[in-house]
């Protein structure tokens, strides 16, 4: 297993594009069971979870053919359309192998999807998606850990559907029910929508396949159903989390930086609390496309601690709590943090302690109190925007911090060291026989 070495204290300075959205680029690249038609992909980023789905959708009978524009393009086809079957194989390895669920059922009619199991960040249930769909007919029972869903007589029913649950909307479900009732027959309303720009991303594509869809990025989408659906070419929505992670490693290095590409109208709870801990975004030029700016990040001397709660959005999103706390643990003060998407995810509070980060936690939230430095240290990484968070404070860190098991980080950061070094940081992937050696009793 591979690992990072960082050497801690160095400016940053440059710019850095940044790539297609990993939670959009999943749904989307599902869309494609939808249509025998090929649908055409921009700016889908390099990443093991999108390996994973290239490899998931190549079992259910979808052809991905590779070309180099500018960007890197991926054309997927569904050339056979008989194999309904998501194997645990798969899916275990990438809980948003669901988002199959429903274009699988919707075009033919059945589906077996491996139940995803919990993971680092919490209990991770998928009754919403269930409930979902059978609101639009599917019989749905649980075989030998697999969800078997079929639509009676081949085709799903529009109906109102609700998908609100304990901690509001559902992303992923919402995607499911959304890729499935483009092709049922009569209307859909999804009420409780979740109103992410991922999902916003999805409608989009759906649309130009041939769907009829209102209101996305609201509460609540109306879907007209539609006999079939064609091809169509879409650009990834770029990656609101990789930037939110960058703009965090600017702030806790004290540095400027440029970021390109950069989809800052749906930041806007992300640059609300920046502004107020001291992290300036500026927009740079004109842009026609609010989703792909430029835009300048630099920082004040000394940084304010901030209250942060997660929330579906427009509110700060969870994937960000991580990245925010490690940048709190050097900011004058004392930061409460609370989790209201999984109040689990708290995993990277006893590795920044173990950096010298002063964190109470008390259920979901946790109160930062700033200290004066971080000491480098070797950590261990436990999911994949946790990592991001112990890659941020080991920016800032006095010394070397080795970070195991960085194949998390690799699930959504694409070649996160070279471009965090090409920025000016000292990263390096390094094995875990060279980093024992660099720094005795670093690996786990
Ligand atoms: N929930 C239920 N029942 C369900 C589905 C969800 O109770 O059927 C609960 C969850 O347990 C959680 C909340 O609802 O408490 C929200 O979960 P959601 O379904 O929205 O999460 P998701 O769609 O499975 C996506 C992202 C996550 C991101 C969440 C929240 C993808 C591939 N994943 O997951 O991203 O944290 O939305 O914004 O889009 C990540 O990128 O690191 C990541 C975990």
């Amino acid at each position: 297993m591979d690992v990072f070495v960082i050497e801690g204290g160095r400016k940053l300075s440059g710019r850095v594009r940044i790539n297609g959205s990993k939670n959009a680029a999943l749904p989307l690249m599902a869309a494609a069971l939808l249509t025998d038609q090929p649908v055409t992909f921009r700016d889908i980023p390099d990443l093991s979870d999108i390996r994973n789905m290239r490899r998931l959708l190549a079992e259910l009978g979808v052809q991905a053919t590779d070309a180099d524009e500018p960007l890197p393009c991926v054309t997927l086809r569904a050339v056979d359309e008989t194999e309904v079957h998501a194997r645990y194989d798969i899916v275990r390895t990438m809980r948003a192998s669901i988002c199959v669920l429903g274009p699988l059922l919707a075009r033919r009619g059945s589906a077996r999807v491996s139940m995803p199991g919990g993971c680092a960040i919490g209990q991770r249930p998928v009754d919403l998606h269930l409930r979902g769909l059978e609101a639009l007919g599917a019989r749905i029972t649980l075989e030998g850990g697999d969800i078997v869903a079929t639509a009676p007589g081949g085709r799903l029913i529009g109906d109102t559907v609700f998908m609100g649950g304990p901690f509001g909307s559902t992303v992923l479900g919402t995607a499911n029910v959304l890729s499935a009732a483009v092709l049922a027959s009569g209307t859909t309303v999804i009420e409780c929508a979740a109103c992410e720009p991922e999902i916003v991303d999805l409608a989009s594509l759906l649309s130009k396949m041939g769907a009829r869809i209102e209101g996305a990025g609201s509460p609540r989408i109306t879907v007209r159903g539609v006999e079939s659906l064609g091809g169509a070419e879409h650009s990834v929505l770029p990656d609101r989390i990789e930037a939110g992670t960058f703009m965090c490693a600017a702030g806790i290095t004290n540095s400027e930086i440029t970021l390109d590409n950069c989809p800052l109208d749906a930041m806007m709870s992300v640059t609300d609390r920046l502004d107020a801990i001291g992290v300036h975004i500026d927009p740079l030029g004109s842009s026609d496309d609010p989703l792909r700016r430029s835009c300048r990040v630099s920082c004040a001397e000394t940084l304010k601690s901030v209250q942060i709660t997660t929330q579906p959005h427009p509110g700060f999103p969870t994937d960000l709590q991580a990245q925010f706390m490690a940048l709190m643990c050097l900011a004058n003060g004392n930061a409460v943090i609370t989790e209201k998407i999984f109040p689990e995810r708290f995993l990277h509070v006893a590795e920044l302690a173990r950096m010298g980060a002063n964190i109470t936690r008390m259920g979901a939230t946790a109160v930062v109190t700033g200290v004066k430095e971080l000491a480098g240290a070797p950590v261990m990484a436990s999911d994949l925007r946790a990592s991001a968070g112990l890659v941020i404070a080991a920016l800032a860190a006095h010394g070397t911090t080795v970070i195991n098991r960085v194949y998390h980080i690799d699930r959504g950061y694409e070649h996160l060291e070279t471009r965090l070094g090409a920025l000016g940081a000292s990263i390096a992937r390094a094995t875990e026989e060279e980093a024992a050696h660099l720094m005795p009793g670093a690996v786990a």
